[in-house]
C-alpha cells in the first residue's frame, strides 16, 4: 500500500493557470490545497470559493502564507513575480513548484537554484511537455545515439493569430512576449531532446509589428486592447550556438501572416529526426530511410495532471526535484542572452558561472 501522507500546498498567484493547479492537486491523493495568496484583494477568496478547497485560507500577502503549516507551494505569478516568491518560500524551507519560464535573467535563476540548495528544497519548474510520451521517446532515441552526434536543429512554432491579452502584453507583469508564452516550451523540448548541451552565443531578434497595430488589435481583441499597451515582442528568432560545434535554431511567433514557423527537427551524424512527424531518417544498408515511431495519445490535460503528480511524489519521497530548476539554467541563459542580443542588434556571448 502506497504512503499517502497528506502533502499541504499553498498557492501564490490565484489567476488563469492557478486553477489547472487546485483541479489537479485535488486528483492528487494525499495532496490538499490549505492556503491561497494573491495581492487582489478577494481574489485568493474567490478562487477557494471557486475550485471548492475546504478548509483552506486565503492571505493578500505570500509572505504571511509562507508561515502557515505547509511544505510545499506552487508559484503562479505572472512572470514579473516569479523571482521574489519563490527565493522567499524557499528561504521559508517549503518545496517550490514554480510555473514557467524559471526566469528572464540569469542571475535571478541562479539565485534561485542556490537559494534551493541552501535550504535544501526542491525547485521544480512546470515544463509538463516533458511529459508528453512522444517527446520523451525522441529523447531517448537521441539519448541513445540513434542520430550520432547532433549538430543542428531547428524549433519553435507559432500562431498566424494569436496574441493572448491580459498581463502577458505588458513588460510589466510578463517581461516578455511570445518568447516567453510559448516559445520557453519549444526551447526546453529540444534542449531536453539534446541532453541539455552548454549555450556559448546569441543572435536574435524581435518585433511586435502585430502587436502594436491598430488593425490587428480592432479585429483580435473587439477593440477592448489597446496597441499602445502592448510592449513586448510578437515575434522572436535566434541563432544559439552550443557546445560541440552544435546549432539550434529558435523562432517563435504570436500572429504572423503565415501558418507555421516550420517543424521542429535533429539533424545528426547517423541519422534526422522530426518531433512534430516523428519520423525518424537513417541510412539502412546504405538506403536513405525514413521510419515512422509510434506515436501515443497525449494531452496538455494528462501532461499536466503529471507534473503536479510528480511533484507531489517528489516531496513525499524526499526528491529529486522532477524538473530541477538548476537543469533549466542554460534555457535561462539562453532566454538572457536572446533578449540582450536583440536590444544591442549583435551575437552576444553566453557567460555561465558555476552554481
Ligand atoms: N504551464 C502552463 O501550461 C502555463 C499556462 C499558462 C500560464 N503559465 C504561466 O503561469 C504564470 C501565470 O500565468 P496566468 O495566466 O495564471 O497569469 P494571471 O495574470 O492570470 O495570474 C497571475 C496572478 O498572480 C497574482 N500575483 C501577481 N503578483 C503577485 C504576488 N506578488 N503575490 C501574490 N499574487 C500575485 C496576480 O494578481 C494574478 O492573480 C505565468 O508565468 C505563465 O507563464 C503556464
Amino acid at each position: 500500500m502506497a504512503d499517502e501522507r497528506e502533502i499541504r500546498v499553498g498557492i501564490i498567484g490565484a489567476g488563469g493557470i492557478a486553477g489547472a493547479h487546485a483541479e489537479r492537486y485535488k486528483r492528487v491523493p494525499g495532496a490538499r490545497v490549505v492556503a491561497v495568496a494573491d495581492v487582489l484583494p478577494g481574489r485568493a477568496q474567490g478562487f477557494i470559493d471557486r475550485y471548492g478547497l475546504e478548509g483552506a485560507r486565503a492571505y493578500g500577502d505570500y509572505r504571511e502564507m509562507l508561515r502557515d503549516d505547509l511544505e510545499a507551494v506552487s508559484i503562479c505569478t505572472f512572470n514579473a513575480a516569479h523571482y521574489e516568491p519563490t527565493m522567499a518560500a524557499l528561504e521559508a524551507g517549503k518545496h517550490v513548484l514554480l510555473e514557467k519560464p524559471m526566469a528572464v535573467r540569469l542571475s535571478q535563476g541562479l539565485d534561485m537554484v542556490r537559494a534551493a540548495r541552501r535550504a535544501n528544497r526542491m525547485l521544480s519548474i512546470g515544463f509538463q511537455s516533458r511529459y508528453d510520451p512522444n517527446v520523451q521517446q525522441a529523447r531517448r532515441v537521441v539519448h541513445s545515439g540513434g542520430l550520432g552526434k547532433v549538430y543542428y536543429a531547428e524549433t519553435g512554432g507559432g500562431r498566424r493569430k494569436g496574441i493572448p491579452g491580459g498581463t502577458f502584453v505588458r513588460k510589466e507583469t510578463a517581461v516578455g512576449g511570445a518568447v516567453l508564452d510559448i516559445g520557453c516550451y519549444s526551447l526546453d523540448t529540444a534542449l531536453w531532446i539534446m541532453g541539455d548541451p552548454r549555450p556559448l552565443a546569441v543572435s536574435a531578434t524581435t518585433s511586435d509589428y502585430f502587436g502594436k497595430s491598430p488593425v490587428y488589435a480592432r479585429q483580435a481583441w473587439g477593440g477592448t486592447m489597446r496597441p499602445e499597451d502592448f510592449d513586448v515582442e510578437d515575434f522572436g528568432v535566434a541563432f544559439i550556438r552550443l557546445e560541440a560545434d552544435a546549432v539550434l535554431v529558435f523562432k517563435i511567433s504570436w500572429a504572423m501572416h503565415f501558418d507555421s514557423l516550420g517543424h521542429t527537427f535533429f539533424l545528426g551524424t547517423e541519422g534526422g529526426l522530426d518531433l512534430d512527424q516523428l519520423r525518424l531518417y537513417h541510412d539502412t544498408y546504405g538506403l536513405g530511410a525514413a521510419t515512422d515511431l509510434p506515436r501515443r495519445d497525449s494531452n496538455w490535460g494528462d501532461q499536466f495532471l503529471r507534473k503536479i503528480q510528480a511533484f507531489v511524489e517528489a516531496v513525499r519521497d524526499g526528491g529529486p526535484a522532477p524538473i530541477p530548476g538548476e537543469r533549466i539554467l542554460h534555457a535561462t541563459a539562453i532566454l538572457d542572452a536572446l533578449y540582450r542580443s536583440a536590444a544591442e542588434r549583435a551575437e552576444v556571448k553566453v557567460e555561465l558561472p558555476p552554481v
